[in-house]
């Protein structure tokens, strides 16, 4: 029987690490990385982030498509996926662990005025602001998955008051949970710092639009590391402007690279980061990843399958 095939296609990750990383994990699967792609008929799953829909089209019998990420939406109804086609995506702990480390660094870089202590060392100013107890700042995380649920603990073990707004109703240790669009204005009405970790779907894009911004308290800043649509970049630029909403941290963007003359780059109180919080880890996400090409031929219910309906 012929050893099951994957195809690998991306221009951001590298095809070595992830070649290593499947064969430790199942050295009975073949490693192709595009455009070494042989005879396109013998692919049985692939590996793809932006992958060319010509590429895709040529992989006649493509049984699943695994995205080199934890995000859906750049597969969910995109030119190159082929019909019929299920879409699994990465629940990896490298990625968790890596969007985790983002989250805690955003959240205490605004709790400690870490711009602020930056800017008086290159000015060689002595600037003694007192200090505030994490206890004294509310932090809102909108999405409790994977990814915005380790955040919230994280988060909340750093004393932080933390509170969480998912789809479906959550019980969460430590963590004040809100569910559904009814509870949306009283969970923003409470976040001195809101972090996004939504995903992208028809539900949630456009989200935090001009009429959801005005629920944040004043003085309120904005950590977004979800997705760039789901946030309405000029009702933010307006609310930084007249001072209401004190800052943002933004990892994602409507148009990415962020363009050169686009008004972030002009609002200091805007930290600008390149799309970078998390990306899966190789060998932490490999053994995933072989599971469902062994399930995707055997025909079998895969692992971290996108629901199309849902859009996550
Ligand atoms: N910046 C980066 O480098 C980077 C890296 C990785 C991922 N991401 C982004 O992070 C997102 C989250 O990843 P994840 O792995 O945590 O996703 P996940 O496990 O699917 O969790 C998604 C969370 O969002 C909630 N949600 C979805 N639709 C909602 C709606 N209409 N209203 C309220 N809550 C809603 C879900 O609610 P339920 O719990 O009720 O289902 C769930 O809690 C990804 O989709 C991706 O866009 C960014």
């Amino acid at each position: 029987m012929k050893p099951p095939v994957l195809l690998f296609v991306s221009e951001y990750d590298a095809p070595t690490e992830w070649r290593e990383a499947i064969a430790a994990a199942d050295p009975g699967i073949e490693f192709r990385a595009y455009p070494e792609m042989g005879d396109p008929g013998e692919i049985d799953a692939a590996l793809v982030w932006a992958p060319p829909a010509q590429v895709m089209a040529a992989c006649t019998n493509l049984k699943m498509v695994s995205i080199l990420g934890a995000g859906a939406d750049a597969a969910i109804g995109a030119t190159w996926l082929p019909e019929g086609v299920p879409v699994c995506r990465i629940v990896d702990d490298g990625m968790q662990r890596m969007m985790v480390a983002y989250v805690v660094h955003a959240v205490l870089a605004i709790h400690r005025d870490a711009s602020r202590t930056m800017k008086a060392r290159r000015e060689r100013r002595w600037d003694y602001v007192h200090p505030r107890d994490t206890a004294e700042r509310r932090v809102g995380v909108m999405g409790l998955g994977n990814l915005g649920g380790a955040a919230a603990k994280a988060i909340a073990m750093l004393g932080f008051p933390v509170s969480g707004w998912s789809r479906s109703p959550k019980a969460i240790p430590g963590i004040a949970c809100f569910s559904g669009m009814d509870s949306l204005a009283t969970f923003l009405e409470g976040c001195d710092v809101l972090v996004v970790l939504l995903p992208l779907t028809p539900e949630t894009r456009g989200i935090l639009d001009a009429a959801a911004l005005a629920h944040l308290p004043e003085g309120a800043f904005v950590v977004n590391a979800g997705r760039g649509a789901l946030l309405d970049e000029a009702a933010l630029e307006a609310e930084i402007r007249s001072g209401r909403i004190a800052g943002a941290t933004l990892d994602v963007f409507q148009e990415e690279p962020l363009p050169e003359g686009h008004p972030f780059w002009d609002l200091e109180e805007v930290m600008i980061t390149p799309h970078h919080a998390s990306v899966p880890n190789p060998m932490t996400a490999a053994p995933q990843v072989a599971a469902n090409v062994r399930r995707a031929v055997a025909g079998e219910p895969l692992l971290n399958v996108i629901d199309p309906s849902r859009g996550y």
